[in-house]
Formats: structure tokens, sequence, C-alpha cells
């Protein structure tokens, strides 16, 4: 049985009662198939699944979608209840954050760049619902996807400055058959957009095309992504990285591994994508 708990309270009710090793899968919901992905690896490597559903005010700039994000509750139950999970932790806003809420998490380095630039105070509100989160429902793992690689590299050094006992668990990304990364936000696509999309995959394609030939100087591969990306009219470029992928530091010369990543705005869409390129040896 799929328990629903509104409130930290229930929630802790819920963790005491059961027991045993904890899986956390924390989404804001408008469930697609990427998150799903990671659903199903929590319930193969824990007893119990807690999955939460929360659209976390303090991650959307003012001003930003957060009142327009989607939010499909019912339907998000029904995706997970034939998947095994145990618990569905879905709480208001004034239940996260009360009237005299003043305390935040901010990790500095890493959240400084790529996403950190472009969009300020995100990761400040990722780091606090995630600590928050961890707190709540103390899980023993907790799973996240690769789509959104810079959140991976600010969790893992969050959980490692406050040490934290939990595990961070990595899920590759998950694509249409196009391989645009599925993402809540593709909903908000019109068609002739959302057909526009997929140059996103291909200019990750490209660079990785020139990176496994052996092309090793940064600016090149920012500078085919650039190029790819350019053939498509509709996408306004954010940004275009060839990074390191532990400090998120641009690199001018990339060795065996590096996070090729991008941020393409379609319309009032903002769209995100990576590749992890790891030789292996
Ligand atoms: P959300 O965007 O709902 O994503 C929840 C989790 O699903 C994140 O770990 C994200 O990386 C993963 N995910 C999204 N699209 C994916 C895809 N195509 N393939 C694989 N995994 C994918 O990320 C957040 O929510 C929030 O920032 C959150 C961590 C819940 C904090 O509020």
């Amino acid at each position: 049985m799929m328990l629903v708990a509104k409130t930290i309270e229930q929630a802790r009710e819920i963790h005491k009662q059961i027991g045993g090793t904890w899986g956390l899968v924390p989404t804001m919901g408008a469930l697609h198939e990427g998150h799903l992905s990671l659903v199903r690896r929590a319930r193969a490597e824990n007893e119990h699944v807690v999955v939460s559903i929360f659209v976390n005010p303090t991650q959307f700039a003012p001003g930003g979608d957060f009142n327009k994000y989607p939010r499909t509750l019912e339907r998000d139950l029904e995706l997970l209840e034939p998947l095994g999970v145990d618990l569905v932790f879905a709480p208001s806003v004034e239940e996260i954050y009360p009237r005299d809420f003043q305390t935040y998490v901010e990790v500095e380095e890493v959240a400084k760049p790529l996403e950190g630039e472009h969009r300020p105070g995100h990761f400040r509100g990722v780091a606090t619902v995630v600590t928050k989160l961890f707190n709540i429902l103390q899980p023993d793992r907790a799973y996240f996807g690769q789509k959104d690689a810079q959140q991976v590299v600010v969790i893992r050094q969050l959980v490692r400055d406050l040490n934290i006992p939990v595990e961070i668990v990595v899920g590759k990304t998950m694509r249409e058959p196009d391989g645009l990364a599925m993402s809540s936000r593709n909903a908000y696509l019109s068609p002739e957009e959302r057909q526009a999309a997929s140059v996103l995959y291909r200019a990750l394609c490209a660079a990785r095309e020139e990176w496994l030939r052996g092309e090793r100087d940064g600016e090149k591969l920012r500078e085919t992504m650039r190029r790819v990306l350019a053939q498509e009219p509709r996408a306004q470029v954010e940004y275009v990285s060839a990074a390191d992928s532990g400090t998120l530091t641009e690199l001018n010369v990339v060795q065996d591994r590096v996070l090729l990543s991008m941020a393409v705005r379609f319309g009032m869409t903002r769209l995100i994508d990576n590749f992890l390129l790891a030789k292996q040896d």
C-alpha cells in the first residue's frame, strides 16, 4: 500500500513505524520517465522508497515559472503506485516554509558558474530544500538525475561538507526518441519549438564526436556546440560549457574527463542538457 503524507509529523511517524532502509527520490512532480527511472532504481536498491513531490518556491527566480509550473498530483500518484513506492511526501509550502522561516544552506564555489550564474539563488533554494528533505525523511540513499549535472555536484558537496549520512546515487538522463532530455518544462514548448529542441542533443553529439576523435581544445568543443545550435533559429543560447566535472570551471585544455553542458531558451522556455564524457581505460 502506498501512503501519502502531507505533513512532516505524518512522514516521521510512518518512517518510525516501518523502519528498515529507505531510498528517497526528491521531485517537483509532473512526473515523467526520467523521474520514474530513479524510482525504479531506488525500489531495487532499498527496502522502502519515499518520493517527495514539492514545487520548491525558494529555487525559482522572482517572476519565474513557480506559479505556472505543472502540478499534476493525482496523475503522479497513479504513476507511482504500481512501482511499489511506500510513501509519497507531498507537503504544502507553509509546511516546509512556515512564516518565521529564516535559515538557508549555501554551497559556495561549485554553485557559482553555469546555472548558478544564470539563476541567482537557485542552488541556495535547492540546497536548503534538499537538506530539509534529508532531515525530515532520513533516507539511507537519495537518487538524482545526471540531467541536472550541476545539481548533483552541489548536492554531493553539501552532503560532504555537512556530514549528512546519505549516499547519493546518480541515474542516467532519460531521453525522447529524438534525443531531447525528458523534462517537465518540455510541456511548455509549442510544436515548432518542440521540434527545434532536439538541437541540444545534436550539439552535444557533435562535440562528443570531436572529443572521441581526440580533440582536447575546450574552446573548439564549445565552438562546435555553438555552431550546431546556431543552425536552429529558434534556439537562443544562454551558455555552452566544456568544464572540469568536479570543479565546473571552464577548461581550455580538456583531459580524458569533461562535462559538456548548455542552457538554451526557446521562447519563454529554458532547457538544459549535458554529456559527461569519460575515457574508459
Ligand atoms: P525535478 O526537476 O522534478 O527533478 C527531480 C529529479 O529527477 C532530479 O534529480 C532530476 O535530475 C531528475 N530528472 C529530471 N529529468 C530527468 C531525465 N530526463 N532523466 C533522468 N533524471 C531526470 O530537480 C528537481 O526536481 C529539484 O531541484 C529537487 C531536487 C526536487 C529539489 O527541489
